[in-house]
């Protein structure tokens, strides 16, 4: 005789198995290692990115209201994959448009996008020592490529002041480079960081006309934080 089997009962899942406190906590442990994978791939990504770790300390909105506003119109505004829109946060040093173009960088890289942090100071010097250095030319040129990859990324401290190369004045490397970045970047989002008053239109021509063009083309927004006693932005680096 052939024995008849209820082929549902083959699939019944017994549900006491799971509130056995084992495997409540086989399965508290496989969520804690996927919680740790996901830390470990965002700190990979940011050190990536090479966003400085000094300014991973939290940012106070409070010190420079107007500032903080506009990096919050920002980051409301951008959307991934879309055509970006710029944002050049002008100031003297100490004022903190680094920390606040870090803090937007970071909010936009836990969204998932890829971000990249360039310090022009840093760039220069791998250009300058890659004349003899063959290391450094392939660093600069990794640096420009994911500068010019990357959906948002901040370009800091554009002539600085007292720089070895530059001195404070833009010169014709800068206005080449930024022209550069602004033409190949011209569908996606760049922050800049100076020490120039980009209201003032002689610093503006510096930049040569078709810079501006395509800056202006995205809607850049131009935030100077000149109102803020320097006195008070010192103390920010004395903590
Ligand atoms: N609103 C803020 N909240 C917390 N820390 C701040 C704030 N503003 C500035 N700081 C701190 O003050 C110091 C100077 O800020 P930051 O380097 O961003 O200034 P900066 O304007 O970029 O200066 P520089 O032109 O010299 O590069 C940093 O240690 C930064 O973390
Ligand atoms: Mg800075």
């Amino acid at each position: 005789m052939i024995e008849q089997i209820d082929i549902n009962s083959m699939f019944l899942i017994d549900q006491t198995v799971f509130d056995t406190p084992e495997h409540q906590a086989r399965l508290a442990a496989y969520e804690a290692e996927k919680a740790k994978k996901r830390q470990a791939e965002q700190c990979r990504r940011i050190h990536a990115a090479k966003i400085p770790e000094c300014f991973f300390k939290p940012y106070d909105p409070a010190y420079w209201p107007a500032g903080w506003n506009a990096a919050q119109r920002f980051l409301a505004s951008w959307t991934q994959g879309e055509r970006g829109h710029n944002l050049i946060l002008s100031g003297a040093s100490g004022t903190g448009k680094s920390h606040l173009a870090a803090d937007i960088l970071l909010k936009i890289l836990k969204r998932g996008s890829r971000v990249y942090w360039l310090n022009t100071e840093l760039y220069k010097t791998m250009l300058m020592d890659g004349i003899n250095d063959p290391h450094s030319r392939i660093r600069a040129l990794e640096m420009f490529q994911k500068a010019l990859r990357a959906e948002v990324l901040v370009l800091d401290d554009i002539a600085k002041k007292g720089s070895h190369y530059t001195d404070g004045k833009t010169t014709s490397w800068d206005a080449h480079k930024i022209y550069l970045i602004a033409e190949q970047r011209r569908s996606k989002s760049t922050i800049i960081t100076c020490e120039w008053d980009l209201r003032n239109r002689e610093v503006v021509n510096r930049l040569t006309a078709a810079t501006v063009n395509r800056l202006e083309e995205n809607g850049t927004k131009i935030i100077c934080p000149y109102t803020v006693p320097y006195l008070f932005a010192r103390k920010y680096r004395e903590v």
